[in-house]
């Protein structure tokens, strides 16, 4: 057993670092739209670290980042979300296939980062604790993981975007990552070309805010 680190003084979250919280969280946004110049160096690393300190079911931590740099791969992931968005189009009749049509749905021409995260399915760390009933419950730290590192960014002024119109097998493959590892997401990341306070999915009409009353139960 390692000794733990003893407790330092933990820090005073005033009321004003309070609304500054809730204006990140308001202001966070899906990003599909990025200048193109880059991150400096190190700050998608570092991004990548704060992630890190996400909840995680029985710490294990199954996060599993891959920073795609190679334009072969980028170029292979840009044609298989094509793919997959046409497909995603034929879902749809009339008006809506013509406003799905218009929608952009990924930032991967211009974001400089390209970050696809999985959830390693086989980690030992957490030693199976709280997944043996939902093992799916590894996925959602992984989740946890993303939404961390996507308000740390916004912290920043950097943007991202979350594109999950893609095959996971395929992204696997193009990829070349281990079979065992389950596809999460594809994120772009770069500064934000425009910034708004609604998400551009209200903005354009595909879908309105629900109202809390239709979500909230009390039992
Ligand atoms: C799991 C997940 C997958 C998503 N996949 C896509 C996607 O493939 N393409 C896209 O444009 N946006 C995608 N988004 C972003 C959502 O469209 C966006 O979060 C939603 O419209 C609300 O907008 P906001 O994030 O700006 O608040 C995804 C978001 C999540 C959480």
């Amino acid at each position: 057993m390692s000794n733990p680190v003893p407790n330092p003084e933990p820090p005073d979250f005033d009321g004003s670092f309070q609304s500054d919280f809730l204006e990140l969280i308001r202001w966070r946004r899906d990003v599909r739209r990025f200048r193109r110049d880059g991150l400096a160096e190190g700050t998608l690393e570092r991004l990548i670290s704060v992630a890190a300190l996400a909840p995680s079911v029985g710490n294990s931590q199954p996060w599993r980042f891959v920073m795609v740099r190679d334009g072969a791969r980028r170029t292979a992931i840009r044609d298989e979300f094509q793919r997959c968005n046409a497909r995603a189009l034929e879902n749809y009749e009339g008006e809506r296939a013509r406003l799905y049509a218009g929608l952009k749905l990924s930032g991967m021409d211009d974001a400089p980062e390209h970050l696809a995260v999985f959830c390693d399915e086989e980690t030992t760390a957490g030693q199976g604790l709280g997944s043996g009933t939902m093992p799916e419950t590894l996925r959602y730290s992984v989740v946890g993981a993303i939404q961390t590192l996507w308000l740390a960014a916004r912290a920043e002024g950097i943007g991202l975007g979350w594109v999950s119109i893609l095959d996971p097998a395929e992204v696997t493959r193009i990829l070349d990552v281990p079979e065992n590892w389950t596809f999460i997401g594809y994120l772009c990341i770069g500064y934000p070309e425009e910034e708004h306070l609604d998400p551009e999915l209200e903005r354009v009409g595909w879908q309105q805010r629900v109202a809390q009353s239709t979500f909230v139960l009390k039992r």
